[in-house]
């Protein structure tokens, strides 16, 4: 049977998803809500929105949160997502390196889901530098999610995920495991070792990355739920690690207005700091 769910109960969600994540929810997304947590009340043998509210804000280790969140939102991500990017990527690599002094790369997939995006720039930079061994790589990888988070650290995916890529980058990439039926692709230990995972909020945990200067930024299709100011505060952050020509890649759907005398658009939805 559906629980119901309260104009009541459903304002306190939306306090308290808007301060916690920035995302605002709206009134007509009453019944999205509804609808896509009933399971979860259920699983968690819980008969009312209000104990389930009880619970999320009861839960300090953000689990919960990053399971609504889930809920809510949506953890869809590819391989080489947004192709026009890495297009761009491919012409604008060997700019973007050669001020560097040492053979180190930094790079921040912020709002990474299951791992394909931080696991796709480490695909293309296989593809695209010189000596790829011989370079010093780590990739941030961060999410509000620890389900996707502990997917992503595995890094095992389903046939149909891995199928639309190139033969040579599959066999550079992944090695098959499981029989039968069941054979899955697992990315190598090699790769899996660059990329750090990380829980991480970003619009209420401390922003512990200021000591940090990143050469590129992927926080892309995850600050369409922000609101302006949130979205305002998160972009500014990250051009403070951010050094001068590092490019800030969104979502092809996303665009910014702001920040004009930091950060300038030179490809789809690819910014580069000032
Ligand atoms: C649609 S996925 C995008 C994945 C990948 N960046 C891409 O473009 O394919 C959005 C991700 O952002 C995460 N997310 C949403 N709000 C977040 C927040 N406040 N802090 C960190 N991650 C967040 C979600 O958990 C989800 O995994």
């Amino acid at each position: 049977m559906e629980i119901e769910l309260s104009t009541k109960e459903f304002n306190l969600f939306r306090q308290y998803i808007y301060e916690k994540v920035g995302i605002s929810l709206s009134e007509q997304k009453n019944t999205l809500v509804k609808g896509r947590l009933n399971k979860r009340l259920n699983q968690l043998g819980l008969t009312s929105f209000h104990a389930y509210y009880e619970y999320l804000v009861r839960d300090t280790s953000g689990e919960e949160l990053g399971f609504f969140v889930s809920a809510i939102s949506t953890n869809v991500t590819s391989f080489f997502r947004e192709t026009a990017q890495w297009k761009w990527l491919e012409g604008a690599l060997l700019t973007i390196l050669q001020s560097k002094k040492e053979k180190k790369i930094r790079i921040w997939s912020a709002g990474c889901s299951s791992g394909e995006e931080p696991y796709t720039i480490l695909m293309f930079l296989q593809e695209n530098l010189q000596n790829f061994e011989s370079w010093d790589i780590k990739i941030l990888a961060t999410d509000i999610s620890e389900k996707v988070l502990s997917h992503a650290i595995h890094g095992i995916y389903e046939e149909k995920q891995i199928e639309s890529l190139p033969k040579h980058i599959l066999l550079k990439s992944f090695q098959k495991i499981g029989q039968g039926n069941n054979i899955k692709y697992q990315i190598l230990p090699s790769l899996r070792e660059k990329v750090t995972f990380r829980l991480y909020n970003l619009v209420t945990d401390p922003f512990i990355l200021k000591n940090n200067q990143f050469d590129m930024i992927f926080c892309r299709n995850v600050m369409i739920y922000f609101d302006d100011v949130t979205r305002f505060e998160v972009i500014r952050r990250f051009t403070t690690i951010m050094p001068k020509g590092a490019p800030l890649f969104l979502g092809s759907s996303e665009s910014l207005t702001t920040h004009r005398d930091t950060l300038k658009l030179i490809g789809s939805s690819i910014y580069q700091r000032l």
